[in-house]
């Protein structure tokens, strides 16, 4: 299988210098030439521009962005913009996703296009007059707002397209009803325009249903539009065998569920953040999605089967490539440019993808060899690092480290101090 993007041979890319890498990525034409020029110079923008986007801002908050290689989703190539701070995270997509490409495939699809704003009515004084007038009414209000709130939507081809409602016994005696505004919001996430959707509908609610309308508010339980990815890959029976007893202990147990899901964001949460998408309205979807049926679980599904692994990953995704900071922040347009997606459904399969291969990795690596081998031999230049090592030590503390991680399988910053003590005194002798 090839190796090459656009003609441009991407075999050993983690082994490339930083300036190095940034070529192959321009003879690629993955990024543009005023995409280089930003790289090269560290990719930070005037603080000026941070003082736009959120309120009292002393800074920025510098994180590493990197490209996971490899990947091949629905027989097209892709690099994936990644910004993390966790080592190893990069690496194993990467190299599953190299395995994947030679003995299986990536697939996606998004099911749905609707996105749900929530109107409360706390305390319902006549549940029949409202529901009688929402039904009666209903064609009414989804033509206003979209002529009034979101007509350039609509023109897009999205907008409101049905408002539903459900009663909730509180309890207490009363009944509490939630109105769903159902939207397409195209390419945007569509938090902003259905809010304004639901606060503009308030008013006419009120006045013609007699009720107190309490709040507003979009749901990021979005299980109205759903992403899922899917790897078929031909493994071994032993293999194949431990990765599906590793997805029924994270099916069955919420205690490992969290931590398998925490896997799959880790291929997730990178991409939302080098997108300038919002990465805690995705991150509440997945989880609230992970307990639909009352208890939590894991967000994908591994199975064995004649040769054939195949997993899943399905939830909501909700994503823009449009509106927030996507289109503002030079490193979002950046990354969308380089995944090359023309639009959010497209950006959410690519995530679905990714976070799907991220939990293949671990899962193999868990079942296999164990997560420390993998980790901890990246993680070892953050222990010299951490342990105070000048850039001449670094080198000899990483060989020290990784002869002693090779023996006892082991090590912490305490030993990384420990060595780089040793190699002082033995330069002073
Ligand atoms: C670590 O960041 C992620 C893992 O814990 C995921 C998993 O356990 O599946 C390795």
């Amino acid at each position: 299988m090839s190796e090459t993007f656009n003609g441009i041979e991407f075999k050993g890319f983690s082994k490339l210098s930083f300036m190095q890498r940034l070529n192959k990525l321009l003879e690629s034409e993955s990024i543009t030439q005023e995409d280089y020029e930003f790289l090269k110079s560290g990719g930070l923008k005037s603080v000026q521009l941070g003082e736009k986007f959120i309120e009292n801002t002393i800074g920025y908050f510098q994180l590493p962005i990197g490209v996971a290689t490899q990947f091949c989703i629905d027989d097209k190539e892709f690099f994936i913009p990644m910004a993390v701070e966790e080592t190893s995270i990069i690496a194993a997509a990467s190299k599953t996703a190299k395995w994947i490409k030679e003995s299986g495939s990536i697939t996606t699809e998004v099911f749905g296009t609707e996105i749900i704003g929530q109107i409360q009515i706390a305390k319902v004084k006549n549940l029949e007059k409202l529901t009688t007038l929402l039904q009666a009414r209903k064609k009414e209000y989804i033509q206003l707002v979209n002529k009034e709130v979101v007509p350039n939507l609509v023109l897009r081809g999205g907008g409101v397209s049905d408002i539903t409602w459900r009663v909730i016994d509180r309890g207490d005696g009363f009944q509490m009803v939630v109105i769903h505004v159902m939207m397409n919001p195209c390419d945007a996430m569509g938090a902003n325009l259905i809010n304004q959707v639901c606060e503009y509908l308030k008013n006419p609610l009120q006045e013609q249903s007699g009720e107190m309308i309490t709040m507003c508010i979009l749901s990021n339980l979005v299980d109205t539009k759903i992403t899922q990815a899917k790897v078929q890959i031909k493994v071994d029976e032993e293999l194949g065998l431990k990765i599906q007893e590793a997805s029924l202990f994270a099916e069955l147990d919420p205690y490992r569920a969290a931590t398998n899901n925490k896997g799959v964001l880790n291929g997730i949460d990178p991409i939302m953040i080098a997108t300038g998408n919002d990465w805690r309205a995705v991150e509440a979807g997945i989880h609230a999605y992970a307990c639909r049926e009352g208890r939590y679980s894991s967000i994908t599904r591994w199975r064995y089967q004649d040769g054939t692994l195949e997993g899943v990953f399905r939830a909501p995704l909700i994503v823009g490539t449009v509106g927030g900071v996507t289109q503002l922040h030079p490193m979002a347009k950046m990354s969308l440019r380089m995944m090359r997606v023309q639009s959010a459904s497209d950006l959410s399969r690519v995530a679905a993808a990714v976070g799907l291969v991220q939990n293949l990795g671990a899962l193999k690596a868990l079942t296999t060899v164990g997560i420390i081998e993998g980790h901890m031999k990246l993680h070892i230049k953050n222990l010299t690092l951490g342990a105070g090592a000048t850039e001449a030590e670094i080198p000899l503390l990483e060989t020290k480290l990784e002869q002693f991680l090779n023996v006892k399988k082991r090590i912490t910053l305490s030993h990384a101090i420990e060595m780089l003590q040793e190699i002082r005194t033995s330069q002073r002798m």
